[in-house]
């Protein structure tokens, strides 16, 4: 099977692209399942029911989240009415939603699962190793193929999850700092691993966000106003192919596209 995961797609821009692109990239790289982070799909920032509807309907089978999951309160009340939505699974007990999924689509079945990291990440949460291996026992026992999308920060953090994982899942992708690493492979025991999968937005902002701003905070230490950048856009994402029998994955391609808007 042909898996295309999308790194965190960014306010409009990054729907725009998904709206004008998506149906051509399926043509070239023919995909069966598509998978994406969302947390940061409404206005930069977070994710509503109207948006996750929207992003779907393009023809993304799940959505990932992470750190800024609930930023628009709303989805905290409708994250349930949505089955291929995830967050983090690492997120103390109580809390809205569900970590792990199960897809089923035209005889493929993927699982997949959302963990956030806690290395340079304010949100409390569980041990995202322990937790991966307690979510990974679950689905084994309804598929063969596994995909972890782990949203942190340190790429110490996110390799290690990986080797942590070589063999027990199909894919480890990195998402969360919206900035695509060149160290996509396969580890020796068949998972496929990029450090981070990169963003679907903004290209020219600084990781999506109006540049003035953010240069301004850094300058002079005051709270910014978050605005999504303006001018072209980028799409960032991998394509991972994986032996359906085995659940290893054979392949890892990266995929940067920009776009003028
Ligand atoms: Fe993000
Ligand atoms: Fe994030």
């Amino acid at each position: 099977m042909k898996i295309f995961f999308i790194g965190d797609i960014f306010g409009k821009t990054g729907r725009v692209i998904l709206a004008g692109e998506l149906e051509k990239l399926k043509r070239a790289y023919s995909w069966d399942l598509c998978i994406a982070n969302a947390e940061n799909s409404a206005g930069g920032k977070g994710i509503t029911y109207d948006v996750a509807r929207e992003i779907f309907e393009y023809g993304v089978d799940a959505l990932t989240l992470g750190n800024h999951a609930w930023a628009r309160k709303e989805i905290l009340d409708c994250i349930d009415s949505f089955d291929g939505l995830i967050r983090p699974a690492n997120y103390p007990e109580g809390v809205p939603g569900k970590g792990r999924l199960l897809i089923d689509k035209n005889g493929i079945r993927l699982g997949v699962v959302n963990l956030i990291g806690r290395v340079y990440m304010e949100q409390p949460a569980e041990c995202p190793f322990l937790t991966a291996d307690r979510e990974i026992s679950v689905l084994k026992q309804q598929c063969n193929a596994i995909l972890v999308d782990f949203h942190a920060e340190a790429t110490s953090e996110k390799t290690a999850l990986a080797y942590y994982l070589d063999g027990k899942v199909s894919a480890v992708v990195g998402t969360h700092t919206h900035v695509q690493t060149a160290d996509e492979r396969i580890l020796k025991n068949g998972t496929a691993f990029i450090t981070d999968v990169g963003m679907t937005g903004p290209s020219e902002g600084i990781i999506g966000v109006e540049r003035s701003q953010i240069i301004n905070r850094f300058v002079t230490g005051l709270p910014a106003r978050f605005k999504p950048a303006g001018g072209r856009g980028c799409l960032n994402a991998v394509l991972i192919t994986i032996d359906d029998l085995s659940g290893k994955a054979t392949n890892i391609k990266r995929i940067a596209e920009i776009y003028d808007l």
